[in-house]
């Protein structure tokens, strides 16, 4: 399996319940490499790009607000089969359906609530990365 590239946001709800340091550390307890940090705070309108595939769900001004709310840290993690790893760790996008040990199932109750985006292909990891770095 070679090396990969993934792409992450530690969202406001978990910047505001001070769990950055634990949520990377489960990835670096892992293997993978921090490539790129950041925090910054996320612009409606990439807010809006970065979720386009759900603007017509009810829940898209949830989500936007949720996103938007507060600072974010951005990240780029790497190591072999980065994507799915990481996906794995985070766990099911449902926190009341996310196995306990992954984060939204140790520190998640409900939707949109999540503590964690992650890319979901290496190709839209490489799309995020130039999205949120440039
Ligand atoms: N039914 C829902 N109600 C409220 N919010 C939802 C719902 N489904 C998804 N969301 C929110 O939209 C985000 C994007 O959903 P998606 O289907 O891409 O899941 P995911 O890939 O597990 O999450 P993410 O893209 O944030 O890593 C979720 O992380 C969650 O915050
Ligand atoms: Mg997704």
């Amino acid at each position: 399996m070679a090396m990969e590239e993934t792409f992450i946001i530690i969202k406001p709800e978990a910047v505001a319940k001070q769990l950055v340091g634990e949520i990377l550390a489960r990835f670096e307890r892992k293997g993978l490499y921090i490539k790129k940090l950041g925090v910054t705070q996320i612009e409606e309108e990439v807010a809006r790009e970065h979720y386009a595939h759900h603007r017509d769900k009810p829940f898209f001004p949830h989500l936007i607000e949720a996103m938007t709310c507060g600072p974010v840290i951005l990240a780029v993690l790497e190591g072999e089969d980065a994507v799915a790893q990481v996906r794995n760790i985070v766990g099911a996008t449902d926190p009341a359906k996310a196995a306990p040990g992954t984060i939204r199932g140790d520190f998640a109750l409900r939707l949109p609530y999540n503590m964690v985006h992650a890319a979901d292909s290496p190709d839209n990891a490489q799309a995020e990365i130039r999205r949120f770095f440039g």
